[in-house]
């Protein structure tokens, strides 16, 4: 029996090396991962790598500070070039994709026509030339924007978690473009008989999360501030709760996605499986940066406005992917202040 095979069968009893067997699948396979030079690209890129996965990047930018001693192609260009897609799909015979490359909000919402060109019709581009290229599976990583902002049981001081089955109200130019992306994703999947797998995430952080990122890339801020001997003082938000979401869970997430063994199109929303206050997260960061300097004032926000703050359900995500966060905000921190000590010493 093939190895694939194999981990197909494991599924379908339920077996208890199902987490080891599920990542079987994906050991040999050529994958493309555009926006790849990014924060969860760079992690997926390892993560792939480490499982023994060929991976092609697909990026704007030719930028390996996040990729660490991990060596794989980058093929610069941008994600609306049809045909050079289809030609590094072809060139490195891709079998899969992962779709992480779009603008964030703050550069969407001064440049809304760019930001839905990337974040809109990048997705629709990377189908058409998936479909040209016979590439049937890809992942793709929406967001909580899409939601925009919750209400009643679902804000503080319940929380009650959100499932996929929750409204779009998006509130921004950034949360509309994902939001249209995966509508239009979900019509040429169904279309068109291609796997396409959406993965609506949650807050998350993740090494390098400060340089393009603005005001979603806080939790960030606050470790990379912190480790280079920065004083980190917000106003408020030291009591909100949130759903604090590493990039090694995103990373999880995605692989399984690529390989499950479900045809079609899916939405799975992709969290930590927890609440923390941004105060739980401060005593982590304080714990692995001793020297740390931070004061962040009572109150529920730090900016960003009531009802952006919830948690994820991440339920259907268990069930379809076998998704199985790893990471809360203590296990996060210190994995993250790790990444970045041993970036420094390089
Ligand atoms: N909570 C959330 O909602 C949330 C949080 C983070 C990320 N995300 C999603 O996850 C994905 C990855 O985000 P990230 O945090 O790693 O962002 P990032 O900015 O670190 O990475 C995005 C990458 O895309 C590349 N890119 C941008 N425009 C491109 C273009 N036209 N052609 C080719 N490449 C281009 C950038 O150079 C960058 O390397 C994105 O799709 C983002 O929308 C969602």
């Amino acid at each position: 029996m093939s190895e694939v095979n194999q981990a197909l069968a494991l599924i379908e009893s339920g077996g208890d090396n199902l987490k080891v067997m599920i990542t079987l699948e994906v050991l040999h396979m050529s994958i493309l991962v555009t926006g790849g030079a990014g924060v969860i690209g760079a992690t997926v890129v390892k993560q792939l790598v480490a499982h023994g996965a060929e991976v092609v990047v697909f990026d704007l930018r030719d930028d390996r500070s996040l990729l660490g001693n991990v060596e794989v192609p980058i093929e610069c260009g941008d994600i609306c070039d049809k045909s050079l897609l289809v030609r590094v799909m072809r060139c490195y015979g891709v079998e899969k994709i992962v779709h992480l490359a779009a603008v964030m909000p703050d550069w969407a919402q001064e440049n809304p026509f760019e930001a839905s060109r990337i974040n809109t019709w990048g997705l629709v581009i990377v189908l058409e030339a998936a479909r040209e290229a016979g590439i049937a599976r890809t992942v793709f990583t929406s967001s909580k924007a899409v939601i925009g902002r919750v209400a009643g049981p679902h804000m503080h001081p319940d929380y009650a978690p959100v499932s996929e089955e929750i409204g779009t109200h998006p509130y921004n130019v950034y949360g509309a473009t994902k939001l249209a992306a995966e509508v239009l994703g979900k019509q040429l999947a169904l279309e068109s008989g291609l796997d396409l797998t959406v993965l609506r995430l949650a807050s998350t952080y993740g090494p390098g999360k400060t340089v393009r990122h603005g005001k979603v890339g806080i939790l960030s801020a606050i470790i990379e501030g912190a480790f280079r001997g920065e004083s980190v003082r917000l106003p408020s938000g030291a009591d909100l709760r949130n759903d604090f979401l590493y990039c090694k869970d995103i990373a999880q997430a995605v692989i399984k996605a690529l390989a499950a063994p479900h045809t079609g199109f899916h939405l799975c929303h992709i969290g930590s499986g927890r609440l923390a206050s941004l105060t739980d997260f401060v005593i982590a960061v304080r714990r692995g940066i001793p020297y740390a300097d931070i004061e962040i004032g009572a109150g529920l926000d730090y900016g960003g406005g009531a009802g952006q703050y919830f948690r994820m359900d991440i339920q259907a995500a268990r069930d379809i992917l076998g998704y199985d966060p790893e990471y809360d905000v203590e296990k996060g921190v210190a994995d993250y202040v790790q990444t970045i000590s041993s970036q420094a010493e390089v």
